[in-house]
C-alpha cells in the first residue's frame, strides 16, 4: 500500500467532488488581500494572527507546504508575497493555477511531497505556511526535517495539525454523532481492518489518514532547531461532534534558530 499514490488520488478526487479545502478563494478576496486586507488560515475556521507575520509580505519568500487548492497560496502572492506552493495533488494545485491566472498573480506551483523537497536550495523561504495536511504522512520527522532545511536562520514556520484525540474515536459512529473510542494513537485509517476491508477502504478512494503524537508534532518540531513562539487551538466550527468537546486543531508558530553554540 502507497500512501501517497492513494492519498494523491483521494485529493485529486475530493477536488472534483468540490469537497471542503479544495474550494479556491473569491475575486473580492484577492481584491482586498492586494489592499492589504488579507487572512489566511492554517485549520478549519480561525484566522492566523497577523502578528504572527511581518508587517510587510512585500517580497518575502514563502513556501505554501502541502497547501494546494487555491487558498492560502494567492491571497498571499496578492498580499505582495514570492509564493511557491508545493502539494501532492496535481488538481489541488490547478486550483491554485486556476487563480494565479484568473487574476494575474505570479505563482510557482510544484507537485511533490511534503517529506522530500529536493527542488529546493538550502535555507532558501523566509517563512513556511503549512495548513493542515500532516495527518496524511505516516513519518513526521522528515516534514521538520526539510521545513527546517529550506528556511532561512531566524525563518518561520506557520503549521497546523490535529490534536491526537480526533483520531481515538471510531470515525463511522462520530459521523453519527456517537463518540465511541476505538484507535490508539499513533493510528492509521487502516488499523484494524482485514485485508478485503483494506482493498474496499482504498478502492473507495478515501485518504489514508494518520493520528501523530503530540510529542512527533511540538518536540519534533524542535528537534530540528525550531523554538516554538505561538499557538492556538481551533474546532470544525461546531460541524462535528467533538467540537462540543475539545478543539481538535492546533497551529503553531516556530522560529528556527539556535539556542546554544
Ligand atoms: C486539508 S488540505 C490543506 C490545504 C488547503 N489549502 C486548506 O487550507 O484546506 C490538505 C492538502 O495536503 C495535500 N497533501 C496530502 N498529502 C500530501 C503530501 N504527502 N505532500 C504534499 N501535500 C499533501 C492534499 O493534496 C491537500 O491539498
Amino acid at each position: 500500500m502507497d500512501a501517497l499514490k492513494q492519498n494523491a488520488r483521494a485529493w485529486d478526487k475530493k477536488v472534483d467532488d468540490g469537497a471542503v479545502y479544495t474550494e479556491p478563494v473569491s475575486k473580492e478576496e484577492i481584491e482586498r488581500s492586494r489592499a492589504g486586507d488579507w487572512h489566511i488560515s492554517l485549520t478549519a475556521i480561525k484566522k492566523v494572527p497577523r502578528e504572527w507575520f511581518p508587517r510587510t509580505l512585500d517580497g518575502l519568500k514563502i513556501l505554501c507546504l502541502a497547501a494546494g487548492g487555491g487558498q492560502q497560496a494567492p491571497v498571499l502572492a496578492a498580499a505582495g508575497a514570492d509564493v511557491t506552493v508545493v502539494d501532492l495533488s496535481a488538481k489541488q494545485l490547478e486550483q491554485d493555477k486556476a487563480v494565479a491566472e484568473r487574476e494575474g498573480l505570479q505563482l510557482n506551483t510544484i507537485q511533490g511531497s511534503m517529506s522530500d523537497l529536493p527542488f529546493f536550495e538550502d535555507e532558501y523561504f523566509d517563512m513556511i505556511v503549512h495548513p493542515v495536511a500532516n495527518l496524511f504522512v505516516e513519518n513526521l520527522s522528515p516534514v521538520w526535517k526539510e521545513a527546517s532545511r529550506v528556511l532561512k536562520d531566524k525563518g518561520v514556520l506557520l503549521s497546523g495539525f490535529t490534536n491526537p484525540f480526533l483520531f481515538i474515536f471510531d470515525d463511522e459512529e462520530d459521523m453519527k454523532g456517537n463518540l465511541v473510542v476505538k484507535n490508539s494513537i499513533p493510528s492509521s485509517s487502516l488499523d484494524g481492518l482485514t485485508e478485503e476491508e483494506v482493498i474496499r477502504y482504498l478502492e473507495a478512494g478515501h485518504t489514508i489518514e494518520f493520528g501523530h503524537t503530540l510529542e512527533n508534532q511540538i518536540q519534533g518540531q524542535i528537534d530540528e532547531g525550531f523554538v516554538i513562539a505561538g499557538m492556538y487551538e481551533d474546532d470544525f466550527g461546531g460541524s462535528r461532534p467533538l467540537d462540543k468537546f475539545i478543539k481538535c486543531f492546533i497551529a503553531t508558530k516556530a522560529v528556527k534558530m539556535k539556542i546554544y553554540d
